[in-house]
């Protein structure tokens, strides 16, 4: 009878294993297996990014995914309120500028009263004492959907490095004179970490933080967020150029120990999941504060499966967030921030 396996524990019986040891009975009650958890998510782990719009007392869905808003400034605090409440430490901020005030080189990132400013100013005003993380790049800005300016080179139109990290670093500065407390470069072009940091501190801006999306793929599974911002229809090529490829691990090596060198007091992986081998890597290297971003899709992918039935939306929330500080994330910016939050707290 091949379907049946004899149980014969002796025959397996090698001294310090099987069935001296047996990993189950750590995994018996819930009691034992809360004191043997190697890790834990908790409320302090999370960022919530948060999409701000123009207009008047509106919200809109972003339809590629469900349960996140596009919300105008005069919602935003109430918007936020149940996410302080919840004692969230900060949120990230993300403009979804009207076309006509897109341009070329992204003139609108370095408006005081931008989106993002009158943002910064409205959440100081009803919480200081939630974070506020502003991403800097040019992409919500240009016509061409790039995170740089376009120069025509010998080589051809580029988005020029230099040229964009000039740009990047007023953008920065404005961000940081609205009240952003942490400017996070997303934009990937080399030496803008300590460019910006050079600026804000001849700014008097000593303590604001960066935190640098330090190894920030070219990746697929920023499809939604793009939808949400209205920067998909925009893009014209691709960002392979200044983004990481995907095949790689120990460039990213590289870019972190560069942020580092350049002033970043906090790193970033992006996207999440499919790089929490880079999040592992980056926290054994160089045990700094590293955070990982569950990008759009990877929000996208859960509630699509979990609206069909086929996941069990909650859980795998849970799961997907813990694994982040199991790979050894400091914290993870989570459009599931506040849902989470919720259910820690047990409300
Ligand atoms: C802008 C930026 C992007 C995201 C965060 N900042 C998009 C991109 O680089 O194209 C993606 C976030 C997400 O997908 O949730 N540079």
């Amino acid at each position: 009878d091949i379907g049946r396996v004899e149980f014969a524990p002796e025959a397996a019986a090698t001294p310090g294993a099987y069935p001296t040891v047996r990993m189950r009975r750590n995994r018996r009650d819930a009691w034992t297996r809360r004191l043997v958890a190697e890790t834990a998510l908790t409320t302090d782990d999370l960022i919530w990014p948060v999409f701000v719009m123009e207009g008047r007392d509106a919200e809109t869905p972003v339809a590629s995914m469900p349960g996140q808003v596009r919300v105008t400034v005069d919602r935003l605090a109430k918007h936020v309120e149940k996410a302080a409440e919840l004692g969230i430490p900060a949120v990230a901020l993300f403009p979804v500028t009207p076309a006509e005030a897109k341009d070329a080189e992204g003139t609108e990132a370095l408006n005081p009263d931008n989106l993002i400013c009158r943002a910064a100013r409205e959440l100081k005003r009803a919480f200081p004492e939630v974070g506020l993380v502003g991403d800097v790049a040019l992409d919500p800005y240009t016509s061409h959907g790039h995170d740089g300016v376009i120069r025509d080179t010998r080589v051809g139109a580029y988005v020029h490095n230099d040229d964009s990290v000039s740009v990047l670093v007023r953008q920065a500065v404005n961000q940081a004179e609205a009240g952003i407390d942490v400017i996070a470069p997303s934009d990937m072009m080399d030496g803008r970490v300590g460019a910006i940091r050079r600026a804000l501190d001849a700014e008097g801006f000593i303590d604001t933080r960066i935190m640098s999306y330090a190894a920030k793929y070219a990746s697929a599974f920023y499809g939604p967020f793009r939808e949400a911002l209205g920067s998909a229809q925009a893009l014209v090529g691709d960002k392979k150029t200044y983004q990481m490829d995907p095949a790689n691990s120990d460039e990213a090596m590289r870019e972190v120990a560069l942020d580092l060198a350049e002033g970043a007091d906090m790193v970033m992986v992006k996207p999440g999941m499919p790089y929490l081998d880079i999040v592992r890597r980056v926290r054994e290297r160089f045990d700094v504060p590293t955070f990982a971003y569950q990008v759009s899709g990877e929000y996208a992918m859960i509630t699509a499966a979990a609206n069909n039935g086929w996941l069990d939306r909650e859980r795998a929330m849970m799961e997907s967030l813990l694994a982040f500080k199991r790979a050894g994330a400091n914290g993870v910016l989570s459009y599931f921030a506040p849902e989470a939050a919720r259910l820690l707290r047990g409300r």
